[in-house]
């Protein structure tokens, strides 16, 4: 039977009551985790956000809401008064905060029933990720994700308070904008009153900053979702949001200044963690040919080697080639692997595989030589030069790859991540923060044989590369840095193009002609035309952060309602289709392109 609030208040939450206290008589209420009856007495855990309290039910003291009790189910909501007891020593519980006490139920109404939860709410639950987003609502009561959420909460309230202490405005920009492509896909949305017209989500609020600068709101941030139609991935999802920044009259050096400072604040605030600030700089060509990815993982060593400018005089054919075609050959070096077998070396020639390479050569340390199938073909120096390079031990197994550059450090820093997974090298413990600098202005797209922006096409070149645009521009420099936390790219931004001729200049090399550049741009061109600052400024991956701080593995696990990786709210159903009258409203006709 249902039963009224009536005129109850709850007077404390599931998770406040302590041996302090015993004697007084309070209105718990919250949803039944967890019932057991012991003969006469039943026992209700009652959960709530803040916790769990023991209540008992004693017929020898209340018939009616002992009887009430033997009813009760998993998940039914419940508003029990009674008093705080001290619970006997042998039936307490450590583990809980409220493990000292229980309620001694006088009166229980049971507000409302549940079906059986198609999985326990629990943190050991281990049900399908689709399951779990089906019933999201259930999922969200397990206490992992509740404390996910608080974290994500108080990390907005940090991020506020910081800016605000900073002199940051607080803007809000619109959801509906022009399509002006970013880099990604965008989502449009039609418009009703103007057929054949579509507004755009926007990718980032990047234009809308740029053009707050312009007037005059020098420092500005916003907690901002933003909208990319792309194939997604555990870090990425269609929908996500950022903490947007950008400021006026400012180098890079401000920039990487209030961010560090943020993120001191963030990590004192959430872990109690000091950070040591500055964060250490990597150029982008240092972070390639020593991590092999422009978002190294910090937290372990194993630094790739490049050998090639020493095997100029090797005998030994695939480095010859290779040397001589231009391409690299490199290595990592891991420590005690001289006894991994011949099958697991196989394993790792098959992942090296997944990214291009021909496979790995495998070659053990031994003292002051290498030994493995193609020690052979290494003279004694070479082996020598090979070691004393890679500061390999004796036991240490040297990993090599002599392919394309782009192929060598694309697969030795994939492999490198790998090799620290499968033999704990990671200190999961740690954070490492490290700013990832002077990254091409440009990178050549093969498929649409043309150059695109590294960044985005609002990004600055360096002033001293500038004589270098029309010449050689893949080799022009961008003045974008992105912050990377463990392997993981959180925050990414750039000192901007504030001059007309320049910003034309980029869309030339980008291939946007004229035409196409005012079509699309015009208003942000135009602005640039009455008075643009020197600006710049940077997005955080909100998700991205406090995934990390929460130690999570992927954004769905911080975001309320994600997506699949298919991009589909299982809950709610969406994407769904619409009414016919929904889609004449909009002069929108759909056909089947598989017919
Ligand atoms: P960028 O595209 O690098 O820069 O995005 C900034 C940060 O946002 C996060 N991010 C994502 N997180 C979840 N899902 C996604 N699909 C996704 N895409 C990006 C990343 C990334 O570092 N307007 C510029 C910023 C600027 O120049 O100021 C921008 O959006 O953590």
């Amino acid at each position: 039977m249902i039963e009224k609030l009536g005129n109850w208040k709850r007077s404390h939450t599931c998770g406040e009551l302590r041996i302090s206290d015993i004697g007084k008589d309070v209105i718990l209420m919250g949803w039944v985790d967890r019932r057991r009856d012991h003969g006469g007495l039943i026992f209700i855990d009652l959960r709530d956000r803040y916790g769990k309290t023991q209540l008992v039910f004693n017929p020898e003291v209340n018939a009616t809401a002992h009887h009430k009790a033997r009813n009760l189910k998993p998940e039914y909501v419940l508003a029990a008064r009674g008093t705080v007891e001290k619970r006997p020593p042998d039936s307490q519980n450590p583990k809980l905060s409220t493990g000292e006490i229980e309620v001694a139920v006088a009166e229980l109404r049971i507000l409302n029933a549940a079906k059986t939860p198609p999985f326990q709410i629990t943190d050991e639950v281990d049900a399908a990720e689709e399951l779990r987003l089906k019933y999201r609502f259930l999922d969200l009561r397990r206490p992992s994700m509740q404390q996910n959420l608080l974290v994500r909460h108080k990390v907005y309230q940090v991020v506020r308070r910081f800016f605000d202490r900073h002199n940051f405005v607080e803007i809000e920009t619109p959801f509906l904008m022009k399509s002006t492509p970013e880099g990604a896909r965008d989502f449009l949305v039609p418009s009703r009153l103007h057929h054949g017209k579509f507004y755009a989500l926007p990718q980032s609020p990047q234009t809308y900053k740029q053009i707050l600068m312009v007037a005059g709101f020098d420092r500005y941030f916003q907690i901002v979702r933003c909208f990319r139609d792309e194939d997604l991935r555990a870090d990425r999802q269609p929908e996500f949001t950022q903490i947007d920044v950008e400021m006026s009259f400012v180098s890079e050096e401000d920039i990487f200044a209030i961010v560090e400072e943020l993120m001191a604040d963030i990590f004192r605030e959430i872990l109690e963690t000091e950070l040591s600030l500055p964060f250490p700089k990597f150029t982008y060509e240092q972070a390639i040919s020593r991590y092999g990815t422009d978002k190294p993982d910090l937290r372990f060593g194993m630094e790739i080697c490049t050998f090639t400018k020493h095997l100029h005089r090797t005998d030994f054919r695939i480095f010859k080639d290779t040397v001589q075609k231009g391409g690299e050959v490199a290595g990592i070096v891991l420590p005690q692997g001289r006894q991994l077998s011949r099958s697991q070396i196989d394993s790792y020639g098959e992942f090296a595989k997944n990214f291009g390479a021909a496979g790995i050569f495998a070659l053990q340390v031994a003292d002051q030589k290498l030994e493995g199938s193609i020690a052979k073909y290494l003279s004694d120096e070479i082996q020598k030069r090979l070691i004393e390079i890679s500061n390999a031990h004796p036991g240490d197994l040297l990993l090599l790859i002599a392919d394309k550059p782009e192929i060598v450090y694309e697969t030795l820093g994939a492999l490198r991540l790998k090799l620290g997974e499968d033999f704990q090298l990671i200190d999961s413990s740690q954070y490492r923060l490290a700013w990832i600098v002077d990254f091409p202005l440009l990178e050549f797209d093969p498929q649409q044989g043309r150059f695109v922006a590294m960044h985005h096409p609002f990004t600055s070149p360096k002033e001293e590369d500038l004589e270098f645009l029309d010449v050689t521009p893949e080799k022009v420099h961008a003045r974008a840095y992105d912050l990377v936390m463990n392997g993981n790219e959180i925050a990414g931004g750039s000192i901007r193009i504030h001059h007309r001729e320049v910003q034309k200049k980029m869309f030339q090399l980008l291939g946007i002609d004229e035409k196409e550049a005012e079509k699309k741009f015009g208003f942000l061109l135009n602005a640039l035309d009455y008075g643009a600052p020197p600006h710049g400024g940077i997005a955080f991956g909100f998700d991205r952060l406090v995934m990390l701080l929460v130690g999570g593995k992927s954004i769905r696990e911080v975001i309320a309602f994600p997506k699949t990786t298919s991009a589909i709210s299982l809950m709610d159903g969406a994407p769904t289709e619409v009414d016919r009258k929904q889609l004449e409203e909009l002069g929108i006709r759909t056909i089947s392109l598989n017919n």
